[in-house]
């Protein structure tokens, strides 16, 4: 198959599951945070790969509601991290006309690291390249609870009544519906590390999405398995329910 024929099959929207920092922190010998710091070089190289491949969109998850639990050292450190990242790399991601968003409680994580992504979200607003999520303080069920809230607060308030209440209402509520200019649900996740499991990474907009493993470690990952995943799920037949 020549390339053009596979770009034309390319998934609109990619999601990745990135773990196994920690792990290939301790087959290497270094710390956890060295680990991280491994996997946002990893990450860099996927988002440029995502863009030459003309992936539309393209989620990471990167900080989970349930990674809180983790000990303070290794959720400050992840979050300066990113401060470092948005630091070196906006502007490349601004000249390669990338918008950023983020998907999840944000304004909720170490105050640098809202600073950084207020700059990242204004300097690529008005980009229309490649979209990269970055999935941060993201639940899939907190999600759908903030969606409900929201619609409940309508149909109190007497807007709309309770027959009214569609999914598509559900889907605009998500933190991948309005708020972020609606992004398609993800045709492809791809989780790394050899766990099979969503860890609550968009429990509503996953229904019909492909799955894929690895069992690379993420910092081990590279654009060139990414894009076999890729290609590799351009040639399932998805039946969205039908024959
Ligand atoms: C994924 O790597 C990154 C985050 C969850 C922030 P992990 O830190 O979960 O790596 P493992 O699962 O311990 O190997
Ligand atoms: C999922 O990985 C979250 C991210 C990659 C950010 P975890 O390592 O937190 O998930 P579990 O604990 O293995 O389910
Ligand atoms: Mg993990």
């Amino acid at each position: 198959m020549d390339r053009k024929e596979l770009t034309e099959k390319i998934p609109v929207h990619v999601a990745v599951i990135m773990d196994g920092n920690g792990r290939w922190a301790e087959k290497n010998g270094v710390s956890r945070l060295s680990g991280h710091n491994a996997g946002m070089l990893a990450m860099k190289e996927i988002i440029k790969r995502a863009d030459i491949m003309g992936i539309r969109y393209l989620t990471v998850y990167a900080f989970s509601t349930e990674n809180w639990k983790r000990s303070q050292e290794e959720v400050g450190g992840i979050f300066n991290l990113l401060v470092k990242y948005v630091g070196s790399e906006l502007a490349e991601l601004d000249e390669n006309n990338v918008r950023v968003r983020i998907l999840g409680d944000w304004r909720q994580v170490p105050k640098a690291a809202v600073a950084s992504i207020e700059k990242a979200l204004d300097t690529t607003k008005n980009n229309d390249g490649l979209q990269f999520n970055i999935a941060l303080n993201y639940g899939g069920r907190q999600e759908i609870l903030h969606a409900v809230r929201s619609i409940c607060e309508r149909v109190s308030s007497g807007e709309i009544g309770v027959s009214d209440v569609t999914g598509a209402m559900i889907s605009d509520a998500l933190y991948t519906g309005e708020e972020n200019g609606n992004i398609p649900d993800p045709d492809l996740i791809i989780r790394t590390s050899g766990e099979e499991r969503l860890s609550n990474f968009l429990l509503w907009q996953c229904a019909y999405s492909e799955l894929a493993f690895t069992d690379s470690l993420w910092p081990d990952f590279t654009p060139d398995e990414f894009e076999a995943i890729v290609h590799a799920f351009a040639g399932r037949k998805r039946r969205f329910g039908g024959r």
